[in-house]
């Protein structure tokens, strides 16, 4: 089966909780560790920017939102994790389908139409208090899933409209400069993925002011179990689990067994406060080695920035190359080179390309291939692909100066004659290497 790629995008507004976890992160993570996957896991951090203006609570939130996914077990060299405002292709991409964006469609997004209709019940101009960035959301988030070719987009609800967009924006490029550019991506709603009561039986949400935080020291995390609102059943009494939010809670952190053993306790009416002693107890067992990585990385903010800082150079050889390629579509060209019609150039002649890949010594290299198949150079062996693409994406980054980047990879293992190598990174770069 061919690879799907599967990204997704949290918002770094606010602190993780229980319901954050077993309905977004505790999933995900499971899903990264897939065979035949690729997943994509980004902070959303411009997204933020739209409801935060506060800078210190986005820092803090883009911290504990890092933090709790890496504690969580999500693994950066096998993932693709990396801080959206790292990745300067995504505003670029923004902008370029802000331009084929049909702005009636945008004036139907979900959120801005609530945003507008508020007002309007409250007698207000209808676009008051609205920033353009609520507005815009859409193509950003947009540009978020077509700069990286994603097939699946995990989402919840209210979210698929913005999947929508994204396809229609793609489409709409792709057809308008005639090539297929895009991937068009899909919605992925998990229906058995479990959405958390919160402490009042409402939805988990911070909206509701219900939550329970994800990582709160085990005293807090008891006191808020302990507060769990039931009915007023007294010890002894028969008590039901549909509709109990402290059963939902508990089948969620339990094994099917515990769940069995859980439902014969309620129903030969076990106390309530028994009954949140041991919801306390399994959540406390799953979180516990999880809260005790995630203390000992808010610790260490300069690792996080490093796991972020080499996510987002992987991230950007995927980008950068592709963007160049937008470039050209659109018209945004070295004036140079020959000008062409509205869509891209007919048939390009087959380049040289860089492959990453993973030996049988599980390391991992790339190699520069002739577009004959001929092996130009390759790297020495890297212990983790996060080395391996860091290196690569310096290279792409610097363009024609390239040879300079790739001579600093000590001990290339292997080199055919120099100017072939030249001759192959011109191509592919347009442009001629200077060799000092
Ligand atoms: N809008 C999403 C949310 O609020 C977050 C997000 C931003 C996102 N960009 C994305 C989700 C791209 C999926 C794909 O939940």
């Amino acid at each position: 089966m061919a690879i799907q790629r599967v990204l997704t995008g949290i918002t770094t507004s606010g602190t993780p909780h229980l319901g954050n976890y077993a309905g977004a992160i505790r999933p995900a993570v499971a899903a990264s560790l897939k065979a035949d996957v690729q997943s994509f896991y980004f902070l959303a951090d411009y997204h933020a920017l739209i409801k935060v203006q506060d800078p210190a609570r986005v820092q803090q939130s883009t911290l504990e939102i890092a933090a709790a996914w890496l504690a969580c077990g999500l693994d950066p060299d096998k993932v693709w994790f990396y801080r959206q405002s790292d990745i300067p292709e995504i505003p670029e991409l923004t902008w370029l389908l802000t331009c084929v964006a049909g702005k009636g469609l945008l004036n139907r997004a979900h959120a801005y139409k609530a945003a507008v209709d508020k007002n309007t019940a409250e007698g207000n101009d209808e676009d008051a208090g609205i920033n353009a960035g609520l507005f815009m959301y859409p193509v950003l988030m947009a540009a978020d899933i077509l700069l990286f070719g994603a097939h699946k987009v995990p989402v919840g609800r209210d979210q698929v409209q913005h999947i929508e967009m994204a396809r229609d924006f793609g489409a709409r490029f792709n057809h308008i400069y005639g090539g297929s550019y895009f991937v068009l991506p899909e919605a992925a709603i998990e229906e058995s993925v479990a959405t958390l009561p919160g402490l009042d039986g409402r939805k988990m949400s911070k909206s509701y002011d219900n939550t329970i935080a994800l990582f709160a020291e085990p005293a807090m995390l008891k006191k808020q179990v302990m507060g769990l609102i039931t009915d007023s059943k007294a010890p002894g009494e028969p008590k039901d689990v549909d509709g109990s939010a402290l059963f939902q809670l508990y089948q969620a952190f339990a094994t099917p067994e515990q769940a069995d053993a859980m439902r014969a306790a309620f129903a030969a009416g076990i106390a309530w406060g028994e009954a949140k002693q041991r919801l306390f107890d399994v959540i406390e067992a799953e979180i516990a080695p999880m809260r005790a990585r995630y203390n000992a990385l808010i610790a260490d903010p300069a690792r996080i920035e490093e796991i972020l800082q080499a996510g987002a150079a992987k991230a950007r050889a995927i980008a950068t190359p592709l963007l160049k390629e937008l470039r050209y579509a659109v018209g945004l060209r070295d004036l140079r080179s020959k000008p062409g019609g509205a869509s891209a150039p007919a048939e390009k002649p087959a380049l040289p390309v860089f492959k990453q890949y993973r030996e049988k010594d599980g390391k991992f290299y790339f190699k520069l291939s002739h577009a004959n198949g001929a092996t130009l150079l390759q790297s020495k062996g890297f212990e983790n692909p996060r080395e391996a693409g860091a290196f690569l994406a310096k290279i792409k980054a610097e363009g024609k100066s390239a040879w300079h980047a790739l001579k600093t990879v000590s001990e290339l293992a292997e080199l055919a004659e120099e100017s072939h190598v030249l001759d192959a990174l011109e191509a592919i770069f347009q442009d001629a290497i200077e060799v000092i």
